[in-house]
């Protein structure tokens, strides 16, 4: 009953508050056998004894007991007081700027949902409800809610801190042993208040970063186990054809991507298996009411076909988040972007794309005079090339594409870069504007091996995915 409480602590933090739960109920539990003791003795002592007439003798006043009885009431606030701000100093980082280049700690955005966990990584890592971290690092969280006043709480690992809309609060997130913690919404936030649990999972840093790793690949894995690659497919034009991203893949929805990996479903409401998917496609209200989640009267083998999609590994293949940090490092000093491009193919989506989309799924922007790098692979397996040229329907262009920038091109773009062969480019992004990614390999465009690329007057670059994916 205890293990899963503030009295079965896991990091510093969630120490320094269980000390002082422990002291003050001990202090608690102290004064109270005091007084109940003080007043059974003198129930005892003074009670009305046989053969007493009258009122016993008055007493008007000891000042060494009314000294006393202010005294120490004093001295205990006064002690409650500096052992409370020693634990919120050594519980919370307070309110900080995460922009503050002072700080290392690595960051994570935790957003409240109604009725669900949003959880962003520096890596361009995002997930739900179930967070992942590294054991014995502190991080520092970002607590944000995009709707209702919600609470972040993980009993073990730290203070409980509100999720309020249009504010941002700061904690630390830490973990002293590997383990998963479960933790909950704190705070009544609407019907699905009860299922918005998330789990934290603390694990050696190895275990971590493969963690991480396997959130960032995006090739589609085999089906469940019962279920086959045909099925999947089929789940994947169900996928499209509900229009499942434009929740999923917007933020309105958890990122359906690698849900497979995540121990619940539902807020926690239902454990992670191809049968309580179904079920929850089924008919999501029976399993959480007042989920936002709408049936979609899906038949047995509708329901079916989208488990197998999505519990094949790291489905399904689209994200609306933000890979800059992944894709695209910046040096601002320098004015230098590095760029990893793969050019690849997708066989369960059929295409041929850049970093897993195409048909201007991805938009690259770079601030203007960039000096931009590109780190270009072939994982494909025919020729592709990568050039930067102006914008216009490409799709329906014959070839011509010529460089919009000097040297803004792969070498003999035209034959392309073999299979498995690594080539760097580098130019300067002399002119802002809108400008197409395209591999010139003759109808390679027509096959939607295409991307756009932003050169903005100012501000800082981005790699934003999502719109279509290949
Ligand atoms: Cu969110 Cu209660």
């Amino acid at each position: 009953m205890l293990s899963n409480s503030v009295f079965n602590p896991m990091s510093p933090q969630a120490q320094a508050i269980s000390n002082l739960t422990i002291f003050l109920m001990l202090l608690g539990l102290l004064i109270s056998v005091g007084i109940v003791g003080v007043m059974i003795y003198a129930l005892i002592r003074f009670r009305a004894r046989p053969g007493q007439e009258g009122e016993p003798p008055q007493t008007f006043g000891i000042t060494r007991l009314e000294i006393a009885w202010t005294a120490t009431p004093f001295v205990l606030v006064t002690l409650l007081f500096f052992v409370t701000v020693s634990a919120m100093q050594h519980s919370s980082p307070g309110q900080i700027s995460l922009n503050d280049g002072a700080r290392t700690e690595p960051r994570i955005t935790i957003i409240g949902h109604q009725w669900w966990w949003e959880i962003r990584y520096p890596s361009g890592v995002v997930t739900a409800n179930v967070l992942h971290l590294p054991v014995g690092q502190r991080w520092v969280a970002a607590i944000k809610s995009v709707d209702v006043i919600h609470s972040f709480w993980e009993p073990q690992l730290g203070p409980k801190i509100q999720a309020v809309p249009g504010q941002t609060n700061y904690i630390w997130l830490e973990a002293d042993r590997p383990g998963v913690y479960h933790g909950s919404c704190g705070e009544f936030c609407g019907a699905g208040h009860a299922w918005m649990l998330v789990d934290v999972v603390a694990e050696p840093m190895a275990k971590f970063k493969a963690w991480e790793q396997q959130q960032m690949t995006s090739s589609l894995g085999s089906p469940p186990a019962g279920f086959t690659a045909s099925e999947a497919t089929q789940g994947a034009a169900l996928f499209g054809q509900y229009s499942c991203g434009s929740c999923h893949f917007t933020n309105i929805g958890p990122l359906l991507t690698h849900v497979s990996s995540r121990s619940i479903l539902a807020g926690g409401a239902i454990s992670n298996t191809p049968a309580h998917m179904e079920q929850w496609l089924l008919n999501p209200d029976a399993i959480k009411p007042g989920v936002h989640m709408p049936n979609f009267q899906l038949s047995e083998l509708q329901a079916r076909d989208l488990t197998a999609y999505l519990e094949s590994a790291s489905a399904p293949q689209s994200a609306s988040h933000s890979v800059a940090s992944h894709w695209l490092v910046w040096n601002a000093k320098s004015q230098t972007a590095t760029l990893t491009l793969v050019a690849g193919y997708n066989s369960a989506l059929s295409g041929f794309n850049f970093d897993g989309y195409g048909k201007g799924g991805m938009v690259i922007s770079v601030p203007v005079g960039a000096h931009v790098t590109v780190v270009f692979t072939n994982k494909a397996s025919l020729p592709h090339s990568a050039v930067f040229t102006a914008y216009r329907n490409v799709q329906a262009a014959s070839g011509g594409f010529a460089p919009a920038f000097q040297g803004a091109a792969s070498p003999n773009p035209v034959s392309g870069t073999t299979p498995g062969q690594k080539q760097q480019f580098t130019f300067v992004a002399t002119k802002a504007g809108k400008y197409a990614l395209v591999c010139a390999v003759p109808g390679h465009v027509q096959a939607g091996m295409w991307d756009v690329f932003m050169v903005t007057k100012s501000g800082a670059p981005s790699v934003k995915v999502g719109k279509a994916s290949m």
